[in-house]
């Protein structure tokens, strides 16, 4: 099975909960998209109402914030895998318990798995408690990479502000922005790291082979 093909066998899982602790809200599934192959994760809190609608992530106000940001410096919507903490909407947009949060934990670790992403970017809270425990200060750590162990795997985990958090406040609505910019310089420059290693490796078996 392909990337692609064992994010749809968890897409098909996530739906087939109906929504586990959520059921009787009645939502639908917002497994997330994108690139199977990215190195750039985006992992937000929960689908609101436009999201549950449509069931794709980010597509409401704050979502278009996002897209809008992420277009503006340089990244491709469609080059990134964007998804949630929890999978359905809770009702009229309450942060998801602790309980819903646990839940839709091992389908987003999964996701997590199979996408193997280098950087994994935090919207919100929530996102950022799970990979910086709940002692993390968005305020104090926005914007600054940390390098993690994560099941096993070296993973660069950037915290940002949730876009709604940007909608509410001028401050960090720039913040939000500034923060992209930064983004994107450590992926380009990740990127640029690997193309040198990727030649210096291509270059070092030719010239095994003419040895
Ligand atoms: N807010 C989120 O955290 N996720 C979405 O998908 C939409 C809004």
């Amino acid at each position: 099975m392909d990337k692609q093909q064992k994010l749809e066998e968890i897409a098909k899982e996530i739906a087939a909960t109906k929504g586990g602790p959520m059921e009787s809200f009645g939502s639908n599934p917002v497994p997330g998209e994108g690139n199977p192959d990215s190195e750039v994760l985006f992992i937000g809190e929960a689908p609101g109402f436009h999201e549950n609608q449509q069931r794709r992530p980010f597509v409401g106000v704050s979502g278009q914030l996002l897209r809008k940001t992420m277009a503006a410096n340089g990244f491709n919507e469609k080059d990134v895998f964007i998804t949630n903490i929890v999978k359905f909407r809770p009702p009229e947009n309450r942060d998801p318990t602790p309980q819903e949060i646990e839940y839709f934990r091992p389908f987003l670790d999964e996701q997590i798995e199979v996408i193997d992403p280098k950087f994994i970017v935090t919207l919100g809270r929530y996102s950022m408690y799970k990979f910086l425990g709940q002692g993390a200060s968005i305020t104090r750590i926005h914007g600054q990479p940390r390098t993690i162990k994560w099941n096993g795997k070296t993973r660069i985990i950037f915290p940002m502000f949730h876009p709604a958090a940007a909608l509410r406040d001028p401050h960090v609505m720039q913040t939000f922005k500034d923060d992209f910019a930064k983004l994107k310089e450590l992926v380009d420059k990740h990127e640029a790291t690997q193309k040198t290693e990727a030649k210096e490796e291509k270059k070092d078996s030719e010239q095994l082979k003419l040895v």
